[in-house]
């Protein structure tokens, strides 16, 4: 199948909202990922505009560790993202396949998404969907952060309530004025994650049953997962609880501040 000059090859993989597939641009020969909504969800007003806004972050947004806008197509019934093709995996896919993974490696990884978001939230954007699934390692070893689908400006206050419950903060899933400390929440959960293989909110029967444990119940502690991580434990736990505190003033107030706790990860 072909759209304008992109001819698509074969699926990728798919998140919440959208497909995601492998394409050659035909001008230049060169692999391309292109997005597309799934089916009808263009027509709904607020994906819609939310699609415009994604493309528009990616314009907005220069960063090695940020995938970047080739094109985008926008029809009445479909739109496309036409993407860098990140050659390699998410982190949750990859996470899946290997278990959880070493200190070192989590605090590597974390370092560049950290330096993208740094950089996203001193230009005012919220990444506001921050998970293993958003975040692509390449062949290459490069980190590249994706899918600003539910994206934000940090200077509007209240948004409506997207995304993962599984990563979003208190304040998030309470559809409370939110800042860049609920993207350094979801950091926290992405790191439990990765060090685990496995989310620290899971079991909930119901997602009032989720959303109560995210308000009032601690993050349970990790424990050894490797016999290297042994003196490590204590601070992937640190750095863990101090992202994801209930309250956002007791959390990493910026994205520096929780690097510099990191690089005692990769030291
Ligand atoms: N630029 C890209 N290069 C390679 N794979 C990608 C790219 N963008 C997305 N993907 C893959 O497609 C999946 C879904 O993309 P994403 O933008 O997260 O969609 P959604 O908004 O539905 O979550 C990702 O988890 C990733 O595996
Ligand atoms: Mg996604």
């Amino acid at each position: 199948m072909r759209i304008r000059h992109y001819e698509i090859w074969k699926p990728i993989n798919s998140g919440g909202t959208a497909n995601v597939y492998l394409a050659i641009d035909l001008h230049d020969g060169r692999q391309v990922a292109l997005k597309k909504l799934k089916n009808g969800m263009l027509e709904n007003p607020v994906m819609r505009e939310k699609f415009i806004e994604e493309a528009n972050r990616y314009l907005y947004l220069n960063h090695p560790n940020i995938v970047k806008l080739k094109d985008f197509i926008l029809e009445d019934k479909e739109g496309y993202l036409i993407m860098e093709f990140v050659d390699g995996v998410n982190l949750k896919n990859f996470v899946e396949q290997v278990g959880g993974l070493p200190a070192q490696n989590v605090g590597l990884f974390c370092m560049e998404v950290l330096a993208a978001l740094a950089y996203a939230h001193k230009k005012e954007v919220l990444h506001l969907d921050i998970k293993p699934a958003n975040i692509m390692l390449s062949e290459k070893n490069e980190i590249k952060l994706i899918d600003f689908g539910i994206s934000s400006d940090a200077k509007k206050s209240k948004k409506e309530i997207m995304g993962s419950p599984f990563y979003m903060s208190p304040e998030q899933i309470s559809g409370k004025n939110i800042d860049q400390r609920s993207d350094i929440y979801s950091v926290g959960v992405t790191i439990y994650e990765l060090f685990t293989g496995s989310l620290p909110f899971q079991s909930s029967k119901t997602r009032e049953e989720l959303y109560e444990h995210i308000k009032s119940s601690e993050i349970p502690k990790v424990k050894m997962n490797f016999e290297c991580d042994r003196e490590y434990v204590n601070d992937v736990n640190e750095i863990i609880t101090n992202c994801t505190a209930k309250n956002p003033d007791n959390r990493y107030q910026s994205c520096e501040a929780l690097q510099y706790h990191m690089l005692k990860l990769i030291q």
